[in-house]
Parts: structure tokens; sequence; C-alpha cells
């Protein structure tokens, strides 16, 4: 059994370059975010150095490339695929002035992995939709850094599967500068012959494993991308994994490479893999060292093939050149992570498949459907044991809105690639997670499946955050 459709495309060597020069010309800040090599940023359109202002509308477009039969019709922010890049500074407000150019469809934004207030957390239990024309204003000031990614919450399958996606970076005041920085964000999108996206009417197969696609994206192109690095420097590359339904794993040849950061977060102790895994809705950066002697860098994604063996796909090649760098990994400067404490508070939630009163497949939480849901109460400010576990034997990329989380045990055990402060961990078929969160965010959170097919099929759950402080 296998949920995986053939990738079709076959990367053509391509010239296409996608370098983006972020347009600072109007920002007030002190010091401009560095340049990220890889997605356009968004300007900045407030002076002031401590509020970042972005606009962004939505809207139909058509993107070349994609398909020799012509273009594809995608929906975008700001006309690009995936939308602009959006950084600010640690410490910068960031207000969002968004439109709905959609003719149609009502949409939102939600700000996956950013602990900040309910009401711009982007899910339609907490904000009235934004209908075709009309505007909303998103203001928040994060309080973590690290690499983030935004998308709509409604009919999320359908809108992100269209093109809205975006990467988001909080760069730290304080970490050292790497040589470059670049933004990959990879996409598989499900193209019919014509070159048009398949449709969403859905069948068994989809509302089974999720939506793959049959053609991989990395910002927003099928082509190889290519660039230039030189040997021995030191680069930062942040990776999200933006696909509804399809895990994907990056590794790096040609260089030295470790990951130094997992859902945003620093990592007091890197650790290098053979590859990096990408749950849906997951980030890792990567700190990227280039051979002495190596004549290209190549990322891939890397797709399990059958029993225990890997297909690789080249997405990005660079050519190493120029004067060598010292060669030298760098201290990023990671926090230690929070020690946990004896938990005095314990949810569960169960992830199964069931069938309605038609016989159709739904995905539930603890028996119940999203929309014919009980919210979950849980205490604010309380060490909590959060048991999740897959009843259905498929896998289940677990997000959990508005609060960080770590694994403390995957089946009993502890795997050192669940290392630290997550968001989005892959629970495994009938697997069972031990996570530990303080649930310090106080609002009404969703919790979810990032197989955006099974969130929109049920598997969502609400968890109400108290601002209690009765575990201390
Ligand atoms: Cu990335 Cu609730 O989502
Ligand atoms: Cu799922």
């Amino acid at each position: 059994m296998s949920a995986l459709l053939p990738l079709l495309s076959l990367f053509a060597c391509g010239s296409k370059d996608p370098v983006a020069k972020p347009d600072t010309q109007d920002t007030g800040a002190e010091t401009p975010p560095p340049e990220v090599w890889g997605v356009a940023a968004a300007e900045d359109h407030d002076p002031d150095p401590d509020v970042v202002e972005v606009h962004l509308a939505a809207a139909p477009t058509s993107v070349d490339g994609w398909d020799e039969d012509g273009p594809t019709e995608v929906w975008a922010y700001n006309g690009q695929v995936p939308g602009p890049l959006i950084q600010l500074w640690e410490g910068q407000e960031l207000r969002v002035l968004f439109e709905n150019q959609l003719p149609e469809d009502e949409t939102t934004i939600h700000w996956h992995g950013l602990r900040i207030d309910d009401e711009m957390d982007g899910v339609p239990m907490l904000q009235d939709p934004v209908a075709p024309g009309e505007t909303f204003t998103y203001t928040f000031s994060p309080p973590d850094t690290g690499s983030y990614w935004y998308h709509p919450h409604i009919t999320t399958n359908e809108q992100v599967e269209r093109g809205l996606q975006g990467p988001l970076i909080i760069h730290e005041a304080d970490s050292p500068q790497a040589d470059r920085e670049r933004f990959f964000v990879i996409d598989d999108v499900y193209l019919r012959g014509d070159g048009q996206i398949v449709g969403f009417s859905g069948d068994h197969m989809t509302d089974m494993h999720g939506r793959y696609g049959n053609n991989l994206l990395v910002n927003g192109s099928t082509d190889l991308l290519t660039d230039e690095t030189r040997p021995l420097g030191v680069e930062r590359w942040r990776v999200v994994n933006t696909a509804n339904a399809r895990e994907m794993w990056v590794a790096v040849t040609g260089a030295s490479w470790r990951v130094i950061a997992v859902d945003g977060t620093l990592l007091p102790e890197p650790y290098t893999t053979e590859r990096a895994d990408l749950p849906p809705g997951r980030r890792v950066d990567l700190e990227v060292i280039p051979d002495a002697d190596a004549t290209t860098v190549t990322m891939s994604v890397e797709l399990p093939e059958g029993v225990a063996s890997w297909e690789s796909y080249p997405v990005f090649e660079a050519t190493v050149t120029g004067e060598p760098g010292a060669g030298e990994p760098l201290d990023w400067g990671a926090e230690p992570l929070p020690v946990p404490e004896e938990t005095t508070q314990e949810v569960t939630l169960n992830l199964n498949a069931e069938s309605d009163e038609d016989g159709d497949l739904i995905w539930v939480v603890n028996g119940q459907v999203y929309g014919d849901h009980e919210a979950i109460l849980v205490e604010g400010n309380t060490p909590t044991r959060l048991v999740v576990r897959d009843r259905s034997g498929l896998d289940h990329p677990f997000h959990l809105h508005g609060q960080f989380f770590q694994v403390i045990s995957r089946e009993g055990e502890v795997d050192p690639e669940d290392v630290g402060l997550l968001d989005t961990v892959m629970v495994g078929g009938y697997e069972e997670l031990e996570l530990y969160t303080t649930f310090d965010n106080p609002g009404t959170w969703m919790a979810h499946c990032h197989i955006l097919e099974h969130a929109e099929l049920g598997m969502m759950a609400e968890l109400v955050v108290s601002e209690a402080t009765t575990g201390e």
C-alpha cells in the first residue's frame, strides 16, 4: 500500500534564479534585516524602527514554468508563490494589513508556530473570516525568534495547495551572522496533464492519506534552483515543509551540515543526521559549511521508496567558488531548553478514523469531529503531560497552536531527533507520544493534524487554556 503518487516532474537543469533582493528602502529599523536568498521579501511600510508593517493581498493569479502547456492558475499573496518573506527583528511589532481579493472565498491568515494572542491566530473560531473584498489587520509582537510560516486556516487544504503560504523569520538580535541565509519553502502540488491544479472534490485515497502532489515545488519553482557559495563559508538554511500531506526529508552533499534549530527554536546542541525530517508544517534550520574541495553543494529532498530505500530529488545546487572562509561551526547562542517539571495535569488526545452516518471517512480526536466537538479545558501555567496517540495505523503530523512542547517519549523511548521546543511532531501509526508543555499562553487554541485533509475532515481539537496559575 502506498499513497505516493509518482513525481512526474523531473528537474530540468534550469537557469532560473530566484534570488530576490529584499526591498529595504523604506525600512526605518536601524539595521535592516539580513538579505535572505530564496523568496522575495515583503516591504516594510512603516518608518518606525519598532514596527514592521507589511501589506498582503490574497488574489488569483497565474504562474509560468510549472508546465510546458502554459501558465498555471493559482492563488497567491502579493502575486507570488510562495508569498513574500516577512522578516523582523526580535522585539519588533508586526502589523499586517491584509486584503482578501479572492472573488468568492473567505480566508484568514494563521501564523504557524507563533505564540501570540489567540485573536490574532487566524482561526475562524476566534476571528470572523475575511470575506472577499474585505480587510483585516493582524498586529502582534512575537515572543520568540526563528523560522515560521503563514497560511490560511479555512478550507486550508485547498487554499494552501492553491498557493497561499509564505515564510516568516524573526531574527535573533545577537546570533552570529551567516555568510548567507537562505529560505527553502518545499511543497508538492498536484497538477493535471494540462498544468492546472487538480480539483478538490476528494476521493477515498485523498481522505485517507491526504493529498499528495505530483510535482515538487521549491520556492515556487519546479526547476533546480542554482546559486554560488564559497568554500568553508558558513550558511544558514531555513527549510519548511508546506505540503498538504507528504512528509519530506532534506539532505546536503558537498558540505558538512547540521540541524541548528527546529520549529523556530535554536538547539543548545545542534545535531547531525543523514537526512533532516520535515513532517508537514515543520521547520528546520541548517548550518551548512561547504567543503574546501567541493565544486558544488547540493540540497536534495529525499523520499522513501519502498522498504528502506530512498529516492533523492536535487532541488538546489550551489557552485563553490571564491575565497575560502574559516570553516568553523558557529555558536548560534541557543538558550538552554527548559527542564520539564513534575506534571500536575494530564491531557490525552486519541487520534482515530471513523465513518459518519453515510459511511464516509471522518477523522476524530477523542471520538469527536471538529465542529461537533466539546472544548477541552486545561489549566494554564501548569506542567502538563500531553499524551497523543494514534489509533488508526496512519501517521499524523500533530500541531499545537499557541504553545511549544517537548517530546518526553515516543513509545517509551527517547529519539534524539525529537529534541527541541516544537509546535509540530510526527505521530506514527499506532504510536504514543508523551509531550510536555506548560500551557503558558492562555486562550483558545487548535490542536490538529497537519495533514490538511485530515484536519478538514475533523481531526482538530479545541483547547481552552485558562489564565489560572494554580500549578505554581
Ligand atoms: Cu499550520 Cu493550524 O496550522
Ligand atoms: Cu492525520
